[in-house]
């Protein structure tokens, strides 16, 4: 049951007139901020329980404040309370239907705040959530990740700079630097929570109230750090807002690297992965293909979401303090990096969950390269010449290689000799793609031992946070 247009907003007594109806609808922002409704109402509880320990308010209004939100609450939930789509906003909405069952009680819940403040903290409890859900799926992706990576620690797989050729390293390797990254924006997340997860209540319209509240116990209520200290700021900070999209954005610049990657990888040309049929899609006309959808899409959503930052960075840079309406704006915009966020990290962990590895083909097209001219310079300058030296002679062996239609592994040693002496036999194991992945065990390196070490080292930290 819908419930009708409210003959006059709650604040209309200034007002001689009803708001005009395009208006109303142009200033509402009820279509988007509705999702908002589980937090308002939690905000105004803890609101409530505050004004009633400092005898602001009554036990009997506070009971009936309670209950007359718990009823909102589970109304909504189930389906037996619609939204109101003429209301101004969820908080007016909530305070609304709030007083028409509990007309006393409910006309004093506003009492020492403003929508300012209000908003202020919802839009944090609400982004607190989703930072919990969006790390959480963070977490299943790399465990993705890390699955696959464990299965290919020994597979050897051209790196690139440049897209070129460059050297020898593993599949797991190469996965897990997507591990680290993802990582990092787990951890960035915390930080964003850290600094969104303090209370603006009581900062009022702008300058607090003369009421004598206890904003701590607000803060203690709703599991917040801390408080605000200047209510201005209080009422006007959307750092938080602008920190988190940015922390969105980089999360989707990360996938949409991946997504490039996997698109290569599963042309006919590489031909290194190939993605479930659960996970492709076909062509409408063309029989043969096999479609990375899921990955194109991710790489396209990337750029709407770091929009998100920029839109949010422009919308806040003119305002004056301290509230302003363009700051309505946010939400929409804090929203949609949030839902394209959520929309991607599910689908994208099942893809690569699903995809299967052509280690064959992966180890065929490191060979025979030049992928292993690095190690060529190297085994030279184990036998007591200079880098410089050895780097020129190896860039001459290659030249030759390539006019010659010849590689590395097979040119006969006559041939090395004839560009320097020193060769010998031994060369061929010191450039085989094996021994040149093998001998990096530097730490970060993409030795089999090491990428599986620093496996290890990433489940422990993963697990830490498990336990956070
Ligand atoms: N819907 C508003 C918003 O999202 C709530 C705050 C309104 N405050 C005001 N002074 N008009 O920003």
């Amino acid at each position: 049951k819908e419930i009708g247009v409210e003959n006059m907003a709650l604040w209309a007594g200034r007002f001689k007139k009803e708001i005009n109806a395009n208006v109303n609808a142009f200033n509402s922002s009820i279509s988007f901020d509705a999702r908002m409704y589980k937090h308002d109402i939690m905000g105004s509880q803890a609101h409530a329980k505050m004004l009633a320990k400092q005898g602001i308010i009554s036990r009997q209004n506070l009971t009936e404040i309670l209950k007359g939100l718990d009823d909102i609450l589970c109304e909504l939930e189930n389906g037996d309370l619609l939204f109101d789509p003429h209301a101004e906003d969820i908080h007016m909405f909530i305070e609304a239907e709030l007083t028409k069952r509990y007309p006393e009680s409910g006309k004093k819940l506003h009492t020492a705040r403003s929508r300012n403040d209000q908003v202020a903290l919802d839009l944090r409890l609400y982004t607190r959530d989703e930072i919990k859900d969006i790390q959480g799926m963070l977490m299943e992706l790399m465990q993705v990740l890390i699955n696959q990576a464990k299965g290919h620690t020994h597979t050897i797989m051209c790196g690139y700079t440049h897209l070129q050729r460059a050297q020898p390293i593993t599949f797991a390797h190469h996965l897990m630097a997507y591990v680290e990254m993802f990582y990092r924006d787990y951890t960035r997340l915390d930080d964003c929570m850290k600094r969104l997860n303090v209370s603006p209540l009581g900062s009022g319209a702008l300058a607090t109230t003369t009421y004598p509240i206890d904003r701590h116990f607000v803060a203690q209520e709703l599991h917040m750090n801390d408080i605000m200290y200047n209510s201005l700021d209080g009422v006007s900070d959307r750092d938080y807002a602008i920190e988190l999209a940015n922390d969105l954005a980089m999360i989707m610049m990360h996938l949409s690297r991946l997504s490039e990657e996997i698109i290569l990888w599963c042309s006919w040309e590489f031909k290194y992965i190939e993605l479930d049929d659960a996970y492709a899609t076909g062509s409408s006309i063309m029989p043969q293909k096999k479609n990375p959808d899921i990955a194109e899409l991710v790489r396209g959503k990337s750029a709407r979401v770091i929009n998100d930052v920029s839109t949010l960075l422009t919308m806040m840079k003119g305002l004056p303090l301290a509230y302003n309406k363009d700051m309505q704006e946010d939400k929409e915009t804090l929203f949609d990096a949030i839902d394209q966020v959520k929309l991607c990290l599910p689908v994208f962990s099942d893809m690569i969950n699903t995809m299967k590895v052509n280690k064959q083909r992966m180890q065929e097209c490191a060979a025979k390269g030049f992928i292993n001219a690095t190690d060529c310079a190297d085994y030279l300058v184990k036998k007591g010449k200079a880098f410089r030296d050895a780097y020129k002679t190896t860039g001459q062996l290659v030249a030759y290689c390539i006019d010659h239609d010849e590689v590395l592994e097979t040119l006969p040693l006559d041939i090395y000799k004839s560009f320097d002496e020193v060769f010998e036999k031994d060369v061929y194991q010191a450039i085989s793609l094996l021994t040149c992945v093998e001998n990096r065990v530097v730490d970060g390196g993409p030795a089999p031992q090491t990428c599986q070490k620093a496996i290890a080292r990433m489940e422990k930290q993963l697990e830490a946070l498990n336990h956070d």
